[in-house]
């Protein structure tokens, strides 16, 4: 039986705009709870930890799963061989609408991840357009003739489009005599978009799981769905850094952002959009935020990754808020992302940036940004314990473009950010009773999900109290941003509005402690209501605030 709940309406928060007020929490499946002993996680294992997320947890609002769908898993469940089914690796067609209906009854919403520029060469429309330049799957490729042979004969390629995995962008097939396209493994051939067929097949598939009650998707590499018609050979730009990648030297002007794009997307919204309440995201591949706000619009959220870039500096932040402002303006609304399967975790990443040792004093101080700048904040799993980078050996490496080794290939392996939840500190962490498929931490046996939840010091407490300050007002949800200039180059501040309500953000991005006058802020009092540390101080009468190293305090106007 198919699902067909929303969420329960006593639980659900924020009507049908709620992707605008809530927080998404990005799950990756492989790696959050392992039910039947295999090393790696599943959807029941999913489940036994929704109340690790629901109101009576974290709080936040939905959940968003990398790849459930069968997979021969060369990019890890993004090369998907079916993308209507779930991968029997993960659980059951009963465990999926279980995991819906169990996320629904806890008030959290279900996004999917959907994988449509691409698909597994062992899809069957794959198999079937390899096999034959005749059929009805024969165009749902993008399928190309040689441009001649080189001097020994073998054929060569289309265009000069490379891989963003290394190497060309098009395989050839003997039994078509002709090369396929893929931007990323040669086991991802990439789809003809601009064959109706495609675009129709897709939607179907689309609609299946709206009908099956999920709350929404978000959309892997989106903006490079459409490619220009004649697949044009993209301009090398001249006199680039040395060191500078193959991929960072052409201008990838024909492979990607096409200007007929945002109607497809209308296209597609006009299908979730039948039932009001649906979200979705855009994973810009490769752009910046202007990008990320041409391809916004009233009901289609498009990341950015401005902060991802960003290293832990208050000049760069200051300057990074007024660019957002600047681009997204008041009517598109941003994402707020520190962190994905894709990227370095973020206390590693910025402690590092900033040369700091105590990387959970970083994650503390950057989430109480994160979760009090305007945008839907996108939390990753394993953030809220503050976990790090995993160092994984050569010989474990399991992400593909990892493993390529090739004189100027540089990499940074995604296993590190992908290493199994540590729950517990027991053998096994709570996360499996076999081999966990990555190597968690070497950390693990003190920092675990149990350990923080007895700790109100520890990053997760932080993340508890943040989201339930978020969660009570209204002007950290939605109001509008103002950047204030309060002094001190490791100073960020900011007020949030709306409602008649205000808020008043000021972080401080040093190790040390420093004090910082609030009169630019207007009047007060400003009483203390949440940020990094359980204990914020209030002003003094004469409207210091003395802030402790790494502390973000969080003040409501009175
Ligand atoms: C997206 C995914 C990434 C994947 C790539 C190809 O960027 O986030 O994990 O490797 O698409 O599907």
């Amino acid at each position: 039986m198919p699902a067909t709940t929303q969420p329960a309406s006593s639980l659900a928060r924020y009507g049908t705009e709620w992707w605008r007020e809530g927080i998404v929490y990005q799950i990756y499946p492989r790696s959050y709870g392992d039910t039947d002993g295999d090393g790696v996680g599943d959807l029941r294992g999913i489940i036994e930890h929704l109340d690790h997320l629901g109101r009576d947890g974290l709080g936040v609002d939905a959940i968003w799963l990398s790849p459930i769908y069968p997979s021969p898993g060369f990019d890890v469940g993004y090369d998907v061989s079916d993308h209507a089914a779930v991968d029997p690796l993960l659980g059951t067609e009963t465990d999926f609408d279980r995991l819906v209906r169990e996320a629904h009854d806890r008030g959290l919403r279900v996004i999917l991840d959907l994988v449509m520029n691409h698909t597994s060469d062992r899809h069957a429309w794959f198999q079937a357009s390899r096999a034959s330049r005749a059929g009805p799957y024969a165009d749902f490729y993008l399928w190309q003739d040689p441009t001649g042979v080189d001097e020994d004969g073998r054929p060569l390629p289309p265009n000069n489009w490379l891989s963003f995995f290394g190497g060309s962008a098009w395989q050839y097939e003997p039994s078509r005599g002709q090369f396929y396209l893929h931007t990323f493994l040669v086991e991802q051939p990439e789809l003809n978009w601009r064959n109706p067929a495609v675009e129709e097949a897709q939607l179907k598939m689309v609609r299946g799981w709206l009908d099956r009650g999920v709350d929404g998707f978000r959309l892997d590499v989106f903006n490079i769905f459409l490619k220009h018609p004649e697949l044009p050979s993209n301009p090398e730009i001249q006199g680039m850094a040395p060191g500078t990648s193959a991929w960072d030297r052409q201008e990838h002007k024909y492979d990607r952002d096409q200007p007929d794009f945002p109607e497809l997307i209308g296209r597609f919204r006009a299908i979730v959009d039948e039932v009001p309440g649906r979200m979705s995201v855009g994973e810009l591949f490769y752009g910046g935020p202007e990008t990320s706000a041409t391809l916004s619009n009233r009901n289609h959220m498009v990341f950015d990754w401005e902060l991802v870039r960003a290293p832990w500096s208050a000049a760069e932040y200051r300057d990074l808020l007024d660019r957002r402002q600047q681009i997204f303006g008041e009517d598109i609304w941003p994402t707020v992302v520190l962190s994905n399967h894709d990227q370095s975790r973020q206390a590693s990443r910025l402690a590092a940036s900033a040369r700091i040792a105590d990387t959970d004093a970083v994650a503390r101080a950057a989430v109480a940004i994160a979760l009090t700048l305007r945008g839907t904040p996108f939390l990753y799993y394993g953030e809220e314990i503050g976990l790090r980078d995993v160092v994984v050996p050569f010989d474990e490496i399991i992400d593909p473009p990892a493993r390529r080794v090739e004189e100027g290939w540089v990499w940074w392996n995604r296993d590190g950010c992908r290493s199994p939840m540590p729950w517990t500190g027991d053998p096994g962490h709570g996360f499996t009773t076999g081999k966990p498929w990555i190597r968690f931490g070497d950390d693990a046996d003190t920092r675990s999900v149990a350990a923080q939840a007895a700790d109100p010091g520890s990053v997760m407490a932080a993340y508890r109290r943040l989201i339930a300050v978020r969660h009570d007002r209204p002007s950290l949800r939605h109001g509008s941003l103002r950047r204030l200039d309060l002094g001190g180059d490791d100073v960020l501040s900011y007020v949030r509005e709306a409602d008649g309500e205000t808020t008043l953000v000021v972080a401080n991005f040093a190790g040390e402690g420093t004090t910082v006058d609030l009169a630019p802020a207007g009047d007060g009092p400003w009483p203390p209501i949440g940020g990094s540390h359980p204990d914020p101080g209030a002003p003094d009468a004469s409207g210091g605030l003395a802030l402790r190293g790494l502390e973000v305090v969080i003040l409501a106007r009175r």
